[in-house]
């Protein structure tokens, strides 16, 4: 007999994929995949095996083969029989060095910190705190949301998104970013680089203006849809909009300068929305992080200023997870229309059940909640960050504090790739500035480290801002 999937989903609760090959009949056969099952880390210990009858039906073999399977792995000690709680694997059969653990409780606490190869000490920019997703929270929207939602919520998506979460967005950013914001100018999409992806080149063409130091990832994506990218110089007041040159579109990050850190200053604001009145331009404002401000000034959306003009983009990547891939664009009207025919009949990225679940989030609040939560931990994460700097390394100055989830470290001319090489020798994971620069940027920033301090989880931290300490410059 070939493999089967045994689907006992009604009476047990899960499904059992097992194998019946082999010489010696279909009882040897059982005994051996469920052997296997166990000893590989499969089954883990405590699961429940299914019982005789539907596994039997299941594989379609007698039900006494299967008892007997059953029987000779309790004899053997791989399986324990209580009445009333089924057949369980044993508990002491701890899968061999190496076997995959499963479920929440295998999962230690430093593995729920996205890490790479030889990262010890996780400050890479671009990562909320992983183990603080919301999970019973995001659970609980998860099941409201599939409890209401009618039969059709589950045939082919509506490439703008559901109406649910268009109008919940529309709600939220225009209450909590100043987006003038209407669900039938909402498209859904799955982030800010798929927003990039349906845009260029069918949407809006290049050139395209982009600040001088960004993130390479979008200027490569750029690149593969012929896209050429003209960069724009930075200063303290952020894009220098008045170089603005033939384009007809830039590429802003206005709240917060990413990786620099600073706003776009009003006066900025106005100009480039003027720049892209006259000359009939659109800006693409990338919100990347605009829920997190942490002093008193609140700086909304450009796209506030003039809705025809500005493409808004956001995503949950900061605030919730860049794994869910749930992003949006808010759009002039008249390009609705013409992203509308590149996502094509069906939406194809954004699940339509995530979708759901992230309007019931922010329609009941979770969203609010989640954020005003981590704003206040990221926020004391900056201070202790700001702290430390003062007391081992005063000397290295910090800017971008403001808002979001990095900060840029000021370091002595000329040791920004020595400090960049040892802190990887330590196990530390960040980036110098030079690595989000253009390559045709006419000038460079001064020797800088990105620090993301929102990416490890709560308890590592304080060893991560130490080890960063350790292997700043003495002054
Ligand atoms: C500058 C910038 N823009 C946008 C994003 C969000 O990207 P996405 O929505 O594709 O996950 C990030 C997240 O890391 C970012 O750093």
């Amino acid at each position: 007999m070939a493999e089967s999937w045994v689907n006992s989903a009604e009476r047990i609760g899960s499904d059992l994929h097992v194998e019946l090959t082999g010489p010696g009949g279909r009882r040897a056969a059982l005994i051996r995949a469920l052997r296997e099952a166990v000893r590989g880390g499969r089954l883990a210990p405590g699961t429940r095996l299914p019982p005789y009858r539907s596994l039997a039906a299941d594989l379609g073999i007698a039900r006494n083969t299967v008892a007997d399977a059953y029987a000779e792995l309790v004899a053997e000690g791989w399986l324990t029989a209580r009445q009333g709680s089924g057949t369980r694997v044993a508990a002491g059969v701890a899968p061999p060095p190496g076997a995959r653990p499963r479920g929440d409780a295998a999962r230690g606490p430093e593995e729920n910190a996205p890490r790479a190869p030889g990262i010890r000490h996780d400050l890479r920019q671009g990562t909320p705190d992983a183990s603080s997703f919301p999970r019973a929270a995001w659970l609980a929207s998860y099941r409201r949301a599939l409890q209401r939602a009618p039969h059709a919520a589950f045939g082919p998506g509506d490439p703008a998104g559901r109406p649910e979460l268009r109008e919940a967005l529309a709600e939220y950013l225009a209450r909590a970013r100043g987006v003038r914001a209407d669900p039938g100018r909402i498209v859904v999409c799955s982030g800010f680089a798929h927003a990039l992806r349906l845009l260029f080149p069918r949407v809006l063409r290049g050139p395209l203006a982009v600040e001088a130091y960004g993130l390479g990832f979008h200027r490569d994506l750029l690149a593969a849809a012929s896209v050429r990218t003209v960069p724009l110089p930075l200063d303290e007041d952020g894009a220098r909009v008045e170089a603005l040159g033939r384009e007809r579109a830039v590429l802003l990050t206005p709240a917060h300068q990413f990786p620099t850190g600073g706003p776009l200053h009003p006066e900025r604001r106005a100009a480039v929305i003027d720049w892209a009145r006259g000359r009939d331009g659109l800006v693409l404002e990338d919100d990347y992080d605009g829920e997190f401000r942490y002093d008193r000034k609140p700086v909304g959306a450009l796209q506030g200023l003039d809705p025809e003009r500005v493409v808004h983009v956001g995503s949950v990547s900061k605030s919730l997870s860049p794994a869910l891939r749930l992003g949006w664009m808010v759009l002039p009207a008249r390009c609705v229309s013409a992203v509308l025919e590149v996502k094509g009949e069906r939406e194809a990225w954004a699940s339509v059940p995530d979708q759901l679940a992230l309007a019931d989030f922010i329609a009941s609040g979770s969203y609010d909640r989640h954020v005003r939560r981590m704003r206040q931990r990221y926020r004391g994460r900056r201070d202790r960050l700001v702290a430390a700097l003062a007391q081992r390394a005063p000397h290295v100055g910090v800017t971008g504090v403001a808002a979001g989830l990095h900060a840029v470290l000021r370091l002595p001319p000329g040791t920004e790739g020595a400090v960049v090489e040892a802190a990887a020798r330590r196990g530390i994971g960040l980036d110098g500035l030079a690595r989000f620069r253009h390559p045709q940027a006419a000038t460079s920033a001064p020797d800088g480290l990105v620090v993301g301090y929102a990416t490890p989880a709560e308890h590592a931290y304080g060893s991560a801002l130490e080890a960063l300490c350790a292997v700043l410059p003495p002054e």
